[in-house]
């Protein structure tokens, strides 16, 4: 099967890249040359390097990037099987291109967004045959990152799913299917690792450094949220969360912070600009952490538990299967351990309480306990027992 890639960006290249290893023959469209001239040289840059170390040969990479066709217009696409697009993140550009694809490719030719935050039932209105369009999100960087979510809309059919949940997988990916809801389950599961971090240094009772040390040397995580946000780039971050709390109309829970806010205005954007919440510059010193075990342990199981307690959420609101949940989370942003696993080891019923504690002191519904949750707690069941009813 011929594959179309439309937007040669950071995500439209990697995407590129994954189909091409897989031995498809790509077709990679930008409507802007110089981004495709970009992804040319920053492909054969990446081939060469895996060359370097070892992990493919001269030839393969060779015939990957020979399988790779850069293209300044779509009529190329007539011949697709599937055509993923991963242009800019705006639903009027994404529904106009969707609607002129129709015209190109052929009857049976399946129609994949790569968005990240745009509903994919509203990307699929604009074509006359919706149920051939679904959402495949990967992570960046495409070709390192295991998780790829599948998303199908309600217009979606069966068949459309199955056959790119197929493909994905064959292509080395583990897949999980999402509904078609704001931040589909990576995105709206760990909206907490950030949002309660941020809280928690908004009471004061510990700063990035400490909220850090306690999250990766205690919790497990392999960054702590500040770190990670600077990683990310607080812009980007922030418009994330913006762009959840607006799409759940405004539910407490995914409220942004001006911790937050506060760095992007002060243009403080993390690693990228030098400074974030730590500072980068050369010779810089930023603070210790506070190695306090007691206040390492309370930030821990603070974020762990919202954490937890959206998981829980999302399998209530049949987001995800509970399996799916899980491994979205631990291949998607590599926690050390499934959400709803974690919370039968810790206790349904310590959960539960620890969120009435929490509502109860702060009489917000940032902090109202999922019922799922509370339904387990008093039935005596755990995520793991109950492996027909909820998986
Ligand atoms: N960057 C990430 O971490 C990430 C992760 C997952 C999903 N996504 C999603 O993937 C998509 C692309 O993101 P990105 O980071 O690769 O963006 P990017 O800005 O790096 O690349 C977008 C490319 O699309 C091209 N483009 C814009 N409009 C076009 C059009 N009408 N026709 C053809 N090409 C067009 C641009 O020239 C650009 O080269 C977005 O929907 C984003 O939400 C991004």
């Amino acid at each position: 099967m011929t594959i179309g890639v439309l937007g040669s960006g950071s995500m439209g290249a990697g995407i590129a890249q994954v189909a091409a290893t897989a031995g498809h023959d790509v077709i990679l469209f930008d409507k802007n040359p110089d981004a495709l001239k970009r992804a040319s040289d920053g492909l054969l840059k990446i081939l060469n390097r895996l060359v370097e170390k070892g992990r493919i040969d001269d030839p393969t990479a060779k015939a990957i990037f020979g399988r790779i066709y850069f293209v300044d217009n779509t009529s190329a696409y007539k011949d697709c099987g599937l055509i993923i697009e991963a242009i800019i993140e705006d639903i009027n550009v994404k529904k106009a291109v969707f609607e002129q694809l129709e015209d190109v490719v052929p009857e049976e030719c399946i129609l994949a967004t790569n968005t990240s935050s745009l509903a994919v039932a509203a990307i699929a209105s604009a074509c006359d045959d919706p149920s051939r369009v679904i959402g495949i999100h990967f992570f960046n960087p495409a070709p390192l990152m295991k998780l790829v979510e599948i998303i199908p809309a309600i217009q979606t059919s069966n068949e459309v799913t199955e056959k790119c949940r197929k493909l994905i997988e064959k292509w080395g990916k583990l897949t999980v299917i999402a509904k078609d809801t704001p931040g589909f389950i990576v995105n709206r599961v760990a909206r907490p690792f950030y949002g309660e971090a941020c809280r928690i240094m908004e009471e004061g009772f510990a700063d990035a450094a400490t909220i850090d040390w306690a999250m990766k040397e205690i919790g497990g995580f392999r960054m702590g949220p500040f770190t990670l946000m600077d990683y990310i780039g607080n812009d980007i971050n922030y418009k994330v969360t913006q762009t959840v709390f607006e799409a759940f109309y405004y539910d407490q829970r995914y409220k942004p912070s001006f911790v937050q806010k506060q760095v992007v205005d002060a243009g403080y954007l993390g690693r990228k600009s030098g400074r974030g919440f730590y500072d980068y510059s050369e010779g810089a010193v930023n603070p210790e952490p506070n190695k306090d075990m007691e206040l390492g342990n309370h930030i821990v199981w603070r974020i762990l538990v919202m954490l937890i307690n959206e998981a829980a959420d999302a399998l209530y609101l049949r987001i995800a299967t509970r399996d799916d949940i899980d491994t979205a989370m631990e291949k998607g942003v590599n926690y050390p351990k499934g959400l709803l696993k974690w919370a039968d080891e810790k206790g349904i019923q310590h959960c539960v309480d620890t969120m009435d504690r929490l509502f109860d002191e702060y009489k917000e519904s940032r902090y109202r306990c999922s019922p799922l949750l509370r339904k387990m707690a008093k039935e005596g069941r755990t995520f793991y027992q109950t492996q027909k009813e909820t998986a």
